[in-house]
């Protein structure tokens, strides 16, 4: 039987590097989407990619097109919390947009897609004017990306709009069997979270690898921490 495969944007080091040596460990082919190849876990397939950069994410999706490599799940999870708003929605918004789409005809039937949030990025702590675009009940992922191209506030705003991407991609995709959550790992001790966060990076790790888990029945298009639904 061949493994089922997976692709983990942001592998070098805390949450994501912990999602890959955990997949690893129980059998997946795991892809690790990496700026420097050198830094990937090991026993795991290094893609080089900046998040940031869409040359650079249009030309991941393409060399695995051109591979046919069937991809069991794909993990969002790069991201920046500090540095310009134009990075910050480049990384955390527009590079996992495009390689989503880019990446949509290679998702098995039943795949798993997280988009990595963040408890930062709840609705209920937004300003209204972004809250009343992103809870537009006909926004779509073209007007989504409109949005993020105008990068409208810092991490917590880019992450509100992660969390309504999910939301969109989960409509899109079920009827493949795709199931796409936006999925918070918690407040955790990686280099973003700092030494003082409460979590281990084990902690959030899990908490993202359940999304990846979920059985063909479970949840989609929901935001999750710990496998419960948060906001
Ligand atoms: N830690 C927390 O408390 C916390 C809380 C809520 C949500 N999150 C989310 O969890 C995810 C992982 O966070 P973390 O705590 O593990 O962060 P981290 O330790 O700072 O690691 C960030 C990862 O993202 C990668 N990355 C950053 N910019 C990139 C780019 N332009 N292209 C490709 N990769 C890039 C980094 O790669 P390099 O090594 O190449 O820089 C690194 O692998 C993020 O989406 C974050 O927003 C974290």
């Amino acid at each position: 039987m061949t493994a089922s495969a997976a692709l983990i944007t942001g592998a070098s080091r805390g949450i994501g590097r912990e999602v890959a040596r955990t997949l690893v460990s129980e059998g997946w082919h795991v892809i690790c989407g990496v700026r420097d190849a050198k830094s990937a876990p090991p026993g795991t397939l290094a893609e080089v990619v900046d998040m940031g950069d869409f040359e650079s994410v249009q030309a991941l999706a393409k060399r695995l097109r051109a591979r046919n490599q069937r991809l069991d799940a794909l993990v969002n999870n790069a991201g920046v919390y500090r540095g310009p708003s134009r990075q910050i929605w480049d990384v955390n918004v527009l590079g996992p947009l495009m390689l989503t789409r880019g990446l949509e005809p290679l998702l098995a039937r039943n795949a798993r897609v997280v988009m990595v949030t963040s408890g930062l990025g709840r609705l209920s702590v937004q300003p209204a004017s972004l809250v009343k675009r992103l809870s537009n009940p006909k926004l779509s992922l073209a007007q989504l990306e409109v949005l993020a191209k105008e990068a409208p506030g810092d991490y917590g705003a880019s992450k509100a709009a992660l969390t309504a991407m999910a939301r969109l991609f989960a409509k899109e995709l079920r009827p493949r069997g795709v199931l796409v959550n936006a999925i918070s790992p918690g407040w955790v001790r990686t280099d973003m979270g700092g030494p003082s966060a409460p979590r281990s990076v084990e902690q959030g790790a899990a908490s993202v690898l359940w999304g990846v888990h979920l059985p063909p029945d479970g949840p989609t298009g929901g935001v999750f921490e710990d496998g419960k639904p948060i906001e």
